[in-house]
């Protein structure tokens, strides 16, 4: 039995449509997120292996892959509930609240996000985070899946700017995806999402 298992999307290919084209959700989906979780799997394998063995000679190229594909299963299983057919607008909520708080209003928070994502160098994610050290939510760019991005913070919103997610209908227009993508947030999640972390920090539950 797997640890990991490739979630179902909560819609169909075509629902993110025109923000998001049915075949770049198809392959995204079903052919890279899957990788992400063989590897994760893989990986764990590896690792039960080499205890049982007590040889560790790859262990640091192991938990590289271990760190890497977990954190591209994580942000993807995120990404999907992320967005809806029914997207768009403003969040409510709590969420609504600590945007205006910790940003200075929600359109200071989408330019700040708008420009994470849009400037991230190479492959990786804009992400907004709750930093359960400070205990409010943060912006932040990853490089790959997880480079770059602190410890301790639970992903609310999550955007994937790797080519993959966006190059069959936009090319080398990232800024044009990043904008669309706004047309499709799933705000309701995000709420509930910044609900359940919003309950704890690194000191003990709130
Ligand atoms: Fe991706």
């Amino acid at each position: 039995m797997a640890t990991y298992e490739l979630p179902d999307l909560p819609y169909d290919y075509d629902a993110l449509e025109p923000s998001i084209d049915a075949r770049i959700m198809e392959l995204h989906h079903d052919k890279h997120h899957q990788g992400y979780v063989d590897g994760a799997n893989a990986a764990l394998d590896k690792l039960e292996t080499m205890r049982e063995n007590d040889e560790w000679g790859d262990v640091k190229g192991v938990e590289r892959n271990l760190a890497f594909n977990l954190s591209g299963h994580v942000n993807h299983s995120v990404f999907w509930e992320n967005m809806s057919p029914d997207g768009g607008g403003e969040p409510g909520g709590e969420l609504a609240d600590a945007l205006d708080e910790h940003f200075g209003g929600f359109d200071q928070f989408k330019s700040h996000f708008s420009e994470a994502a849009k400037g991230v160098e190479g492959s990786g994610w804009g992400l907004l985070l709750y930093d359960h050290a400070a205990g409010k939510p943060i912006v932040s760019m990853a490089e790959n899946h997880q480079n770059q991005s602190p410890q301790g913070a639970t992903p609310l919103l999550v955007l994937d700017v790797w080519e993959h997610a966006y190059y069959l209908q936009y090319e080398n227009n990232r800024g044009e995806y990043v904008d669309n993508f706004w047309d499709v947030v799933n705000w309701d999640d995000v709420a509930e999402r910044y609900d359940r972390a919003s309950t704890w920090t690194l000191s003990g539950t709130e």
